[in-house]
């Protein structure tokens, strides 16, 4: 059993939790995850690593209540415990020189991409994060993400792939004019991160997503995470979850994480944001 050491709302429905998991603590490094199990009966879903503290033994998680697991999550008290959690799991983020770093996040990941930050920052890399929020009551993370990078852009806007995505792409599109960008790293919903690749692909300019596909066991043996990747079959779950962004058949893995959509409907918070059918 893990126990929840405290709890913050950052946003409605945007919860952070320490969760009590020294050996995870010990081992996690930037872009790993894990898969939690609320209860004996739960399913078993993969949250980012957000943070960890080796002295304490503590992990922090930062998630958005979207269906019927993260909401059974949300309701899980200070002192109480979860039945189950497995990792670190995945490879780590990649870090190393690169010289200018763009990273485009949004909704949970404007946290989750903290440590990330961090990291590239030690190696002596410039980074530039855009954020994205959906709405000014929405807007969190902002100061510690700020604090970690050279320089941060908050943008503010509708999340709809069929919507105006200029809520990240103009300020990214105005930098890869303006300045040499290196690497542009983004994490997020699937529409956000498509969207990113495809105004950073004529730039030739090298993308990074962090994938989400659904994930059962996380250690490559369910099949569950398959992404086409530069015409290949890869698990996200061991072989990823960074992939580069030009090279992901975006189509499929929307596709793929809709699969349960209708068993979930009676749960959903809202429609799907990757391709609006819910
Ligand atoms: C490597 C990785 C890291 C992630 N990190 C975070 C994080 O730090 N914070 C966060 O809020 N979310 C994160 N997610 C997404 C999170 O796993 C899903 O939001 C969660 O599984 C939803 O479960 P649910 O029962 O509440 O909602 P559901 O109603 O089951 O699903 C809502 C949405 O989540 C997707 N989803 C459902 N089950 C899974 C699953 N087992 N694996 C992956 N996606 C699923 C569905 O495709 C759907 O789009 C991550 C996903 C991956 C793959
Ligand atoms: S989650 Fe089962 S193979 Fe990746």
């Amino acid at each position: 059993m893990y126990k929840i050491l405290s709890r913050e709302d950052l946003a409605p429905n945007i919860h952070q939790f320490e969760i009590e998991a020294p050996s995870i603590a010990r081992k996690a490094q930037p872009g790993q995850f894990i898969i939690i199990m609320v209860d004996e009966k739960g399913e078993r879903i993969p949250l980012t690593i957000a943070d960890w503290n080796r002295e304490n033994g503590s992990i922090f998680l930062v998630f958005n209540v979207v269906g019927q697991t993260t909401n059974k999550l949300a309701a899980v008290q200070v002192g109480e415990s979860i039945m189950s959690l497995s990792g670190p799991m995945g490879l780590p983020a990649e870090i190393d020189k690169f010289g200018t770093v763009v990273t485009v996040t949004s909704g949970y990941s404007v946290v989750t991409i903290v440590p990330v930050v961090q990291a590239l920052k030690e190696m002596g890399n410039r980074v530039i994060s855009i954020m994205r929020a959906p709405t000014m009551d929405s807007v969190f993370g902002q100061e510690h993400l700020g604090a970690m990078s050279d320089e941060l852009i908050v943008t503010i806007g509708d999340n709809s792939c069929n919507g105006e995505p200029n809520f990240v792409t103009e300020p990214l599109e105005k930098l890869l004019k303006a300045e040499q960008i290196d690497r542009v790293i983004t994490v997020g919903p699937v529409c956000v991160m498509k969207l990113v690749a495809s105004v950073t692909r004529p730039h030739e300019v090298k993308t990074i997503a962090s994938l989400n596909p659904i994930m059962v066991d996380g250690t490559g043996m369910c099949g569950c995470c398959r992404v086409s990747v530069g015409g290949k079959t890869m698990f996200a779950c061991v072989d990823g979850p960074e992939f580069d962004a030009h090279e992901v058949d975006w189509p499929s893995l929307m596709a793929r994480r809709c699969t349960y959509a209708s068993n979930e409907r009676g749960w959903s918070q809202y429609r799907c944001l990757d391709c609006a059918q819910w």
